[in-house]
């Protein structure tokens, strides 16, 4: 069965038990995540027509340099940017670089900044200039699926509450979930027990505790589940080629609900960002 660890006297590393934080953890992950969330709210000012995606990169390097925070996903795992940018039908880890994105495009930016050993991880949906109806409509759904889970957070449930309610939702808007990336415990390290489903059924997976800190961050298709990952080795991709999105947020277990670390400053929520 599931084994709970009281963080500060866990090891810091993934040894498939769920760590508990305590209030100091708490406030020291709301200012990694407010960082992060800052970041996102001012990147909806660049995204627009002719803006590339090592842009966003080189907007997340020096936001980060300003605050004193480092992006998580620089050398992690051989990644080399500072950010995942993933444009259309790809689904997530997109590799930022040169190419200017066109008017119609939709992209996920994903940026995780430590500080002080913090990581907050977040993400949302940006639209380049203007979209059509259907991906406003997938964002929509996406952003939904992400509040549904966020929402079956509290003790006593469990993580596959979590995914019930997202893929119920999702699923009803003849909208498919990814199977292949799960969100996941965060905190001093960046992926730690337990997973966080986006699909399954309530009372699946470990029991849902007060001090417990993790991601959600559903990834929805338009068309079938499936992905595959490119010769790059990260580049997610819907293998129909069909549209996807994704939001993260990364939020903390409290006694009668969740706290949202990650919610932006500026009171955004979907597009247009103003
Ligand atoms: N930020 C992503 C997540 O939500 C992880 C990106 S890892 C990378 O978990 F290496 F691809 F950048
Ligand atoms: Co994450
Ligand atoms: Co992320």
């Amino acid at each position: 069965m599931t084994a709970y660890i009281e963080a500060a006297a866990a090891p810091l590393k993934n040894t498939g038990s769920i760590k508990i934080y305590n209030q100091a953890d708490f406030d020291a992950m709301r200012n990694a995540s407010q960082v992060t969330a800052r970041c996102l709210d001012e990147l909806s000012h660049i995204i627009k027509p002719g803006t590339s995606t090592q842009d966003i990169d080189d907007f997340v390097v020096e936001f980060g340099k300003a605050h004193d925070a480092l992006p998580a996903t620089l050398n992690y795992r051989g990644y080399r940017k500072s950010c995942c940018t993933s444009i259309n039908h790809v689904v997530c880890h997109g590799i930022p670089n040169e190419k200017p994105m066109r008017e119609g495009d939709i992209v996920n930016v994903d940026v995780t900044y430590v500080i002080d050993g913090w990581h907050g991880d977040s993400s949302r949906m940006y639209p380049v200039g203007q979209i059509k109806r259907a991906a406003e409509r997938l964002i929509e759904v996406t952003y939904n699926a992400l509040m549904l889970g966020i929402e079956a957070v509290k003790p006593g449930n469990t993580t596959g509450h979590i995914g019930e309610a997202i893929q119920v939702y999702a699923e009803a808007q003849r909208c498919s979930v990814v199977r292949e990336f799960c969100g996941h415990g965060v905190g001093k390290l960046f992926h730690d027990a337990p997973n966080i489903l986006h699909y399954g059924r309530a009372g699946e997976g470990p029991e849902l505790r007060p001090g417990m800190i993790f991601t959600i961050e559903p990834m929805i298709n338009l068309g079938r589940p499936s992905v595959k990952v490119l010769s790059d080795g990260w580049t997610a991709v819907t293998r129909d080629r069909s549209l996807t999105a994704q939001y993260e947020h990364s939020v903390g277990v409290t006694e009668d609900g969740c706290e949202i670390f990650t919610t932006s400053p500026s009171g955004y929520t979907l597009p247009p960002y103003v």
